[in-house]
């Protein structure tokens, strides 16, 4: 939710800042800036994408510089509320990732002491707080403001007669690359991994100055040593390499990614501990996550015996459940400020916390007891697809783990299983969707999440309405809506309520709508009922679910493509939710 770069060292940092923000424009693609400092401040900001700039950063000069690809919380997405920021003078430049809660009332303090505003956003605050206190010390003079703002915080900071840049972290991620004499800063690694793969994670409270000769990291103003890490996360990663979207490469990816994530549970002794032994987990997670965590509830509950309360990220921090044990945060980014203030909230509840994250460093591992990672590599599309599978991949090791391990020889078959759903012809239900204004997905147990998730990744990107239901709960509303307009996917995998599914579309049926119907080859009764039968290999429930999560993954995506839709970058959504 918005992304940060900055570039001090021996070349122009105008190229450099740029390519990082292309890198980062998943996490806000409303608007983009860049300041570099020569002898003096330049700026091109403008509303749109960093992709669509062309050569209108070309005449910014010098060797350091920031820029900000943004995802509009104040202000409209225009050319003035674009950052960079600068102070009434203009010799102070600002980049902000985040959200400063107090801003109104410290632009009304600013403005009273005779300050000029140019925006309508929150940042452009710190630009005018620096400029009034600002004495030759760029560092301490950021340090000096930080106590004055509320909310969370990415910063940096330019000063013109300045050979250095600023910065500052509080609830919003902050990393720095340490390169051949050179240093970068930015929101996350996939920026900074073209070139370096040294960082540093800053941590909450962080200040930190970058110039030509080193850095320096402080802390409630004291100096601070912080590891620096290798990343292993290969640049080739964050390439399309011939895929014509980063939705596709990933869905591709995940028969690698399910593999090396069941291999990253079992070297996870410390959060499986906290798992162990308990009759109750909570999970708190949002959006596709949170879905994952809904299968983690029926892996748990239908093979351990646990029973598994999961929350939405956003309703726990006001509404917590009665809790004790272990909560488990599910977030590909780490950075999600709901599941974030969640797992606080459990922690001052006397509860211990597991993350299950794709990010090393994230702030989600540093607050967490203990973490799992997840290795699906960086995800570059918003919508989340390997992320999901892998996250899929943990619950299931999770849940050998906890068992018998009865489990394992199957789950090292899924990756295979996947390999096979990436080429199955699906055209005919892609062409049925994408003629439908309103979709409906139903499934019953594990295919319940997986239901909703379909639905979700079908909205996002495709723009076509679609709703995920529990099979049993359409006849109770919904059914108001079926006409042979609104086509049903009827995912009916044998199970424990395989007949009564087969019943539920008989339902549908009668009221004219299209079903698609998901079953497993050689369903010949499915295959009867459906207008459109898509039949996955044979395969117990456990490996259905991944299978059935790919083959809706591919039908939002060719549907989506299909409609010409702007696949890795949906209307309106950005990727790492670091706002509540
Ligand atoms: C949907 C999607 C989102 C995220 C949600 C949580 O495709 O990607 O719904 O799942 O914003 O993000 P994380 O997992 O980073 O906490």
């Amino acid at each position: 939710m918005c992304g940060i770069v900055g570039y001090i060292g021996r070349r122009p940092a105008q190229a450099i800042v740029t390519e990082g923000l292309k890198r980062l424009e998943y996490r806000g693609y409303d608007s983009f800036g860049v300041a570099t400092l020569d002898t003096v401040i330049t700026i091109t900001k403008k509303s749109g994408r960093i992709s669509d700039a062309g050569g209108s950063l070309a005449g910014l000069k010098g060797s350091i510089g920031i820029g900000h690809t943004r995802w509009a919380t104040h202000g409209e997405p225009n050319d003035r509320n674009a950052h960079p920021h600068l102070d009434c003078a203009e010799r102070i430049a600002v980049v902000h990732n985040g959200i400063i809660e107090n801003y109104a009332e410290l632009r009304r303090e600013l403005t009273e002491r005779g300050h000029t505003f140019r925006s309508e956003t929150d940042t452009e605050v710190i630009a005018h707080l620096v400029e009034e206190r600002y004495d030759g010390d760029l560092l301490a003079t950021l340090e000096e403001i930080i106590p004055l703002l509320s909310g969370s915080f990415a910063i940096l900071l330019l000063a013109e007669g300045e050979d250095r840049i600023v910065a500052a972290r509080m609830a919003s991620p902050l990393v720095i690359g340490i390169g051949d004499r050179e240093l970068l800063a930015a929101s996350d690694v996939t920026p900074l991994i073209e070139n370096t793969r040294r960082v540093i994670y800053l941590e909450d409270g962080d200040s930190v100055e970058l110039t030509r000769n080193g850095y320096r990291i402080r802390n409630g103003g004291m100096p601070v040593e912080r590891e620096i890490t290798e990343v292993d996360w290969d640049i080739e990663d964050a390439r399309l390499g011939g895929f014509p979207h980063y939705m596709q490469k990933e869905i591709f990816e995940q028969p690698q990614v399910f593999y090396n994530t069941l291999q990253a549970v079992r070297e996870s002794p410390d959060a499986l501990d906290l798992l162990r032994g308990r009759d109750r987990l909570t999970i708190v997670a949002c959006g596709s996550s949170y879905h994952a965590g809904l299968l983690y509830k029926y892996l748990l509950e239908m093979y351990c015996g646990v029973a598994v309360l999961v929350e939405q990220g956003s309703e726990f921090k006001y509404y917590p459940p009665p809790l004790s044990g272990t909560v488990i945060g599910i977030s590909q980014s780490g950075e999600t400020a709901d599941t974030l203030a969640a797992l606080k909230m459990a922690q001052s509840r006397g509860c211990k916390t597991v993350a299950v994250t794709n990010v090393v460093g994230s702030t989600i591992t540093r607050m967490t007891d203990a973490t799992i990672h997840l290795r699906a590599g960086p995800e570059m599309s918003v919508a989340a697809t390997k992320s999901f599978i892998a996250q899929l991949a943990a619950g299931l090791g999770i849940t050998d783990a906890l068992t018998d391990g009865s489990h394992a020889e199957e789950n090292t078959r899924i990756n295979v299983r996947i390999e096979e759903i990436l080429t199955i012809p699906i055209t005919e239900a892609v062409g049925l969707c994408s003629s439908a204004s309103s979709l409906f997905y139903i499934g019953r147990g594990l295919f319940y999440p997986a239901a909703l998730e379909g639905a979700l990744k079908m909205k996002e990107i495709s723009y076509i309405h679609a709703e995920g239901y529990a099979a049993g709960e359409l006849k109770h509303g919904p059914f108001a809506l079926l006409s042979g307009e609104t086509p049903v996917i009827a995912i009916a995998i044998p199970g424990a309520a395989y007949p009564v599914m087969l019943s539920n579309i008989k339902e549908i049926k009668a009221r004219g709508a299209p079903v698609i119907a998901i079953g497993l080859a050689g369903d010949i009764e499915l295959a009867e009922l459906a207008d459109i039968f898509i039949e996955l290999p044979k395969a117990p429930e456990s490996t259905a679910v991944a299978t059935v999560s790919v083959l809706l993954q591919r039908l939002a995506y060719e549907t989506a493509d299909s409609l010409g839709r702007d696949i890795d970058k949906p209307r309106n959504l950005a990727k790492s939710v670091t706002v509540e």
